[in-house]
């Protein structure tokens, strides 16, 4: 049996390979599946790395032997000064108990409410919009994206604050992503320019939520919505227990992050998309005004718009917002494809380069939403798609964002056409925690014939 699967041989430890995956992730890794197909084997210094490509790999990694694994201290220590030791960072018997206790708050129980906030906020910002306007799309949908996971988890208004936090998030997501992977990093407290914009940010996140933690204990209101369920948990499995504050802060900012960023990344090259492809907008468009004539979309709505949600389906395969899964480190030693992975190495599964991989996707470059329609959507082996991960730890928000992505385009595409701005150059995908257009995606808007004033269809 060989012991290590074919892969780049780097004489410096794995230091330059280190340096080139950091450097350009997305163009390392589409590389590495070309050359070496199904598994690849490189040094990042002293971490043994797998790159599992292939989808019934993934599979191992994210179901069958999920319990080989634990998060890499290394890799997530700098995430862990903003969301400690939420649910995306934690492991073990802690992270099941917090999972389940957080699950409620994602049940489709309590989607119409969540869809009549994501319409409320949507309507609110294209009373901001105007026709012939440019604007930056990404920007645009972090500041949507803010507020309605506000509202629905956390039952509060962001109001202004919602750009001031979003710079906060965009600042720590840049940041963080650049440290983590190093073993040694400069002390936060340094008077330096990046430190010092790091401080703030982390300050400005925690200070908000804790502030909204505070005021919701002071009341001591049960309002059934994630925060009353965090701060009022009570593990009935494991006789009693809730949560301290400190956990509560963890979960909460954990949520709050995680809750927005990727979906707002998603909505952005969904925006993107479109804009590239006239036809599938004009089909959008028809299959909206069909079902939605004279109103706004409810959450009853979201299974009768099936081309809005292929067309979301086809954009998390070609632009997934996590681009990466955070690698899994082997504690116990396990067998895969006939290789012995030994304890201390990191697994890696990209969806990005597995869902862009011509064996399980014709011409994966191709925006082709049909791929997802019934009939079709069996020709793609399980695993070969996995924009919001697999196994127990799946996206808890996945059907939220899904509801929320179609919600908003349906909003928004009732009213107005999005084409990319005259100006917008290249667009460059920028993997940081989440893939987002580097720079942001400048679009011009263009209001759309009321059909209830001109009594005609619209254009
Ligand atoms: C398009 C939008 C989204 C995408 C593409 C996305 C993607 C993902 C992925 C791939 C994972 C698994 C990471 C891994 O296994 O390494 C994950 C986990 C997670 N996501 Fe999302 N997500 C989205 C939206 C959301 C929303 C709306 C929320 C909350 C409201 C959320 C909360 C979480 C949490 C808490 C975890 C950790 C779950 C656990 O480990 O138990 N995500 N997400």
């Amino acid at each position: 049996m060989a012991t290590y699967p074919p892969g780049p041989q780097d004489g410096l430890l794995g230091i330059s390979l280190l340096r080139r995956f950091r450097a350009d992730p997305l163009e390392f890794i589409t590389d590495a599946a070309r050359q070496y197909g199904d598994l690849a084997y490189m040094r990042f210094g002293p971490v043994r790395t797998y790159f599992m490509f292939a989808p019934h790999l993934v599979r191992e990694v994210l179901v069958t032997r999920h319990k080989h694994f634990r998060r890499p201290e290394m890799l997530i220590r700098p995430l862990r000064q903003i969301d400690g030791n939420g649910l995306v960072l934690s492991d073990g018997d802690f992270w099941r108990r917090q999972r389940r206790l957080m699950q409620p708050a994602f049940s489709t129980r309590r989607f119409d409410i969540y869809s009549e906030v994501t319409v409320h906020y949507t309507r609110r910002m294209l009373d901001t919009w105007q026709s012939g306007v440019s604007l930056d799309i990404a920007d645009e949908m972090t500041r949507l994206t803010l507020p309605i996971i506000a509202k629905t988890l956390f039952g509060v208004e962001l109001e202004g604050r919602a750009a001031e936090l979003g710079r906060a998030v965009h600042t720590l997501s840049e940041m963080v992503f650049r440290e983590s992977g190093y073993p040694v990093h400069l002390p936060d407290w340094l008077p330096l320019p990046s430190k010092r914009r790091k401080r703030w940010a982390i300050g400005t996140i925690r200070g908000l939520v804790a502030g909204i933690i505070r005021e919701r204990r002071a009341s001591g209101e049960d309002r059934g919505d994630l925060l009353s369920m965090l701060l009022l948990a009570v593990d009935e499995e494991e006789g009693g227990g809730g949560m301290t504050d400190a956990q509560a802060l963890d979960e909460a900012i954990t949520l709050f992050n995680a809750g927005h960023d990727s979906t707002a990344a998603a909505l952005s090259w969904i925006w993107y998309l479109i804009a590239r492809h006239p036809h599938i907008e004009s089909q959008l468009i028809a299959e909206i005004d069909e079902v939605l004539p004279d109103r706004d979309p409810t959450y009853a709505d979201v299974a009768r718009l099936p081309l809005t949600e292929l067309v979301i389906k086809e954009s998390l395969r070609l632009y997934p917002p996590t681009w990466s899964l955070i690698p899994r480190e082997v504690v116990e030693p396990l067998e895969l494809d006939g290789y012995k992975i030994p304890r201390g190495a990191w697994l890696y599964t990209f969806p990005w380069a597995t869902q862009r991989d011509p064996r399980w996707f014709a011409h994966p470059e191709r925006f082709e939403p049909e791929r997802f329609a019934p009939g079709r959507v069996d020709e793609i082996p399980p695993y070969a798609y996995f924009p919001f991960g697999g196994g127990p730890r799946i996206c808890i928000g996945a059907a939220f964002a899904t509801m929320e992505m179609v919600l908003i385009l349906a909003t928004i595409l009732r009213k107005f056409r999005v084409k990319l701005a005259p100006g917008q150059g290249e667009v460059v995908p920028e993997p940081l925690i989440a893939i987002r257009p580097r720079g942001g995606l400048r679009v011009s808007l263009t209001r759309r014939s009321e059909p209830a004033l001109t009594g005609q269809r619209p254009s």
